[in-house]
């Protein structure tokens, strides 16, 4: 997300119900009857039950969950080739829930593209041209968008096959005609809709590579449907759960896995290999005990250490900055000498992360240490908190959250 956050969508209590008897549905919803018990009582199905959030301008949203959960039912609401029972969508603050079928077009055509699972090619049709095909329906001249097309084609990593026919093409490469005939629209918004999942393993990998690129050189607002976890995890700057109509949670993977707002979820994520996903900032303890270099002499670190039963404290200057460690035996020899400072024995030629750093980042330093894990800040270098070997360890293992919180608990008590 950017730093100074431009909110580009935001969605208030958007509902959705297929059927005749909407209303009589949308009563019963509010009643909060089950989606199983309208289905049953108006034969109407709920297809998006209250969704409400907001996409920041450069981010990539994803919305995942099982078969049936609503995925497609809400991105579609976004562009209101569904028309949404109730709620608003605010596009660019402005609601495409009240616009009338020109202003809609005309959103259409300026704010957002989608993206299909299905390519959609015209089989008859070069590659350029299908490209091109968003803007000549809308009545751009042929050298625009044959040039705009021409860029779009680049991007995608499709040039030098503009005069080649879809049936010439790969999967993979047909699924990059249909990005580059979306981003030859030059959309703000990209609705992609399981773009990915009709892709053999490798090539979808390639894909979300190839999107994540695309991406950091054009900044867009992308909603991404998936129901591959993995996917989420990968493409998403937050993820979106669905369920029976139902937005479950909202979060980054990290947020998710360590926060999970319900059972489901939790069951949801489980099997979810943590270790590139679980961060320094989320594991670290803030409230240390920290030596002073210049203030504290060796029997006040002796002291300290007594205090809180550690024999090793961080140690930072007057400026707050980490600067190393000290140990007790160390601290004992200095007091023997009767030395007052503690220079001499501070070890600086320790490892330091920054907060970012996932439990795979870090697993490699541990080895071969017997301290936790300093966490400092990028800029100025002061200590932010630490992370202790037994936290990396376990998050490194594929327990669950339960397990992990339950494991954490028994490798505090003893
Ligand atoms: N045109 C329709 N008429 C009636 N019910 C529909 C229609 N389209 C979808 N539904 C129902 O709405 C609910 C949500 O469907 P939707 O297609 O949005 O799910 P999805 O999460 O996209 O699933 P998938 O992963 O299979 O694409 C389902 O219960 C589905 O049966
Ligand atoms: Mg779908």
């Amino acid at each position: 997300m950017s730093e100074k956050e431009t909110i580009k969508i935001n969605v208030e209590d958007l509902t959705l119900i297929f059927g005749k008897r909407k209303q009589e549905a949308l009563v019963l919803l509010k009643k909060g009857v089950s989606k199983e018990e309208i289905l049953k009582k108006t034969k109407c199905t709920v297809g998006v039950n209250r969704a409400n959030f907001e996409i920041s301008e450069g981010e990539i949203f994803v919305i995942m969950g099982l078969s049936g959960s609503g995925k497609s039912t809400l991105i579609r609401c976004l562009n209101r080739l569904n028309e949404p029972t109730a709620g608003k969508v605010f596009i660019n603050g402005h609601d495409i829930t009240r616009e009338s079928n020109k202003e809609l077009l005309e959103t259409r055509r300026t704010e957002m593209s989608m993206v299909f699972q299905k390519f959609g090619l015209l089989p008859h049709r070069t590659i350029l041209e299908n490209a091109a095909f968003g803007l000549e329906i809308r009545g751009e001249k042929k050298e625009l968008r044959d040039e705009r097309a021409q860029n779009a084609l680049e991007t995608v990593g499709l040039k030098g096959y503009e005069n080649q026919f879809p049936s010439e093409m790969s999967g993979g490469m047909q699924q990059r005609v249909g990005l580059a005939r979306a981003l030859a629209n030059e959309p703000e918004v990209l609705l992609m809709d399981e773009a990915f999942s009709a892709l053999d393993p490798l090539i979808k990998s390639d894909m979300q590579d190839e999107l994540l690129q695309i991406q950091n050189k054009l900044h867009k607002t992308i909603v991404f449907i998936t129901h591959d976890l993995d996917e989420a995890i990968k493409i998403g700057d937050r993820i979106a759960i669905m369920k029976d109509g139902v937005i479950e949670q909202i979060g980054t993977a990290e947020e998710i896995l360590t926060n999970p707002a319900s059972s489901y979820i939790e069951a949801f994520v489980e099997k979810v290999d943590r270790k590139n996903i679980i961060t320094a900032e989320t594991l670290m303890f803030r409230k240390s005990t920290i030596v002073q270099l210049k203030k504290d002499g060796p029997s006040g670190v002796i002291r300290k250490m007594r205090s809180v039963g550690l024999d090793v404290l961080p140690v930072e200057d007057e400026n707050k900055r980490f600067l190393g460690y000290v140990w007790l035996q160390d601290l004992l020899a200095l007091v023997e000498e009767k030395k007052t400072s503690i220079h001499e024995v501070l070890k600086t030629n320790v490892p330091s992360v920054y907060k970012h750093y996932t439990v795979e980042d870090m697993l490699p330093l541990i080895s071969g240490i017997k301290y936790p894990l300093a966490v400092v800040e990028e800029e100025s270098g002061r200590l932010l908190g630490l992370v202790s070997q037994t936290s990396l360890i376990i998050e490194s293992t594929r327990f669950g959250k339960k397990e992990v919180d339950q494991l954490i608990e028994i490798a505090n008590e003893i």
